[in-house]
């Protein structure tokens, strides 16, 4: 059986990165016998929204819905479009019409990669942060009243629901089960938010009770994010709430070096919905056009496509693809400049297919 994979490159470099992103993916299908039908759109990018007035086609959801995956790139170019109309246009509508109510980051530090916290070295870190995707402090109800007035007042409510907490928190045991360390951390803040924050502990005990193997922590939120810092060697599985989640999604993969390299990935882990695939950055108008950005976050992602689909040896091959590049250094391999190195987009997405296809 194939898998159907929708590519939708976007704007700026991730023109640049996502044939890097498919190269690695294919040599991977190579090595590992596997199937997989790319089909390329154009649209959710500001030149499609230059020419149509608007960011998708009318029947996007029909257009996609039926494919296992999206491997985007990036959208964004402020100079033309204001972000608020190609983002909300665009990726904001795939996360929320496919229930992609997991938004996971891989927070591991890389061979060859200075960590901007002082004495780390790859297998100190290596984490990912689960964060809720849907609900949560990213509700929008409430309002404004007596706009203009000494009476003002606005109200934006929380809304965590039994079911939108009990599916992330699942997906993460399951998730923390896998792994050799077998725990997870919970971000919580029941001692300050007193009556959301005590229900999201109390789902989260609930839980536990089915994972016996899974050794359970939590820490308030504002601790939680010292000690990223202070000791992320002590993280395996960090589960949060959509606000909390965002917060340590960026801070977790900054504790790991450059963004180049960060991938993340919005999943709808019953497959009902294709899941997306993205890097953490944005389309970097600043580089474009100069075959110089960093293509690993592409290539990464497309590892954790492979791994959604059940292809974990393939997903895993990738990672260790980049690894074997990056330890090489920027003597030996074709490093981009972000990464001290003179090597180009092509080239060092090409050495690491290279490496894919060699193995281990
Ligand atoms: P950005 O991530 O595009 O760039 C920030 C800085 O990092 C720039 O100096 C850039 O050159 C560098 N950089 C980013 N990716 C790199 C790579 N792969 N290799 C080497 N250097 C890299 O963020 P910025 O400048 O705030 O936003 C630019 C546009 O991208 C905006 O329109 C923004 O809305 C959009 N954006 C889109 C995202 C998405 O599609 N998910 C995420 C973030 C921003
Ligand atoms: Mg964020």
């Amino acid at each position: 059986m194939s898998q159907r994979i929708a590519v939708i490159p976007g704007d700026g470099i991730g023109n640049e990165v996502m044939p890097e992103g498919i190269r690695a993916l294919e040599a991977a299908a190579r090595r590992f016998d596997l199937k997989l039908d790319f089909r390329h759109f154009d649209f959710a990018s500001c030149d499609y929204y230059l020419d149509h007035g608007r960011m998708l086609p009318e029947d996007w959801k029909e257009q996609l819905g039926g494919f296992d995956g999206l491997f985007f790139g990036a959208v964004g170019m402020p100079d033309k479009v204001p972000d608020h109309i190609s983002l909300w246009g665009s990726l904001l509508q795939f996360r929320r019409s496919f229930d992609q109510y997991v938004n996971l980051r891989p927070c591991r530090l890389m061979p060859g990669i200075r960590s901007p916290l002082a004495d780390r070295r790859p297998g100190d870190i290596d984490f990912y942060v689960v964060r809720e995707n849907t609900e949560g402090e990213y509700s929008s109800v409430g309002g404004r009243m007596f706009e203009g007035t000494e009476r003002e007042v606005v109200i934006q409510d929380t809304v965590m629901t039994r079911t939108g907490i009990d599916r992330v928190l699942k997906y993460a045991f399951e998730l923390a089960e896998r792994r050799p360390r077998r725990k997870l951390t919970s971000a919580t803040k029941s001692n300050g938010i007193s009556i959301t924050m005590p229900y999201w502990d109390e789902r989260v005990q609930a839980m536990a009770e089915h994972y016996p193997n899974v050794d359970v922590d939590k820490f308030h939120i504002d601790i939680l994010t010292a000690n990223f810092v202070l000791h992320p060697d002590w993280f395996d599985v960090v589960v949060a709430s959509n606000l909390f989640g965002d917060i340590l999604s960026d801070l977790g993969p900054a504790c790991t070096g450059t963004i180049g390299v960060a991938p993340s990935a919005n999943i709808n882990p019953e497959h009902h919905f294709p899941s997306l695939f993205e890097p953490v950055h944005g389309s970097a108008p600043d580089i474009h056009g100069r075959n110089i950005a960093n293509p690993i976050g592409q290539i990464w992602c497309g590892a954790m496509m492979l791994e959604h689909f059940g292809h974990e040896q393939a997903g895993r091959a990738i990672v260790e693809g980049i690894e074997a590049v990056l330890a090489a250094g920027p003597e030996a391999a074709p490093l981009t400049p972000d990464l001290g190195g003179k090597g180009s987009t092509s080239e060092l997405g090409e050495a690491i297919a290279a490496a894919i296809r060699d193995g281990g």
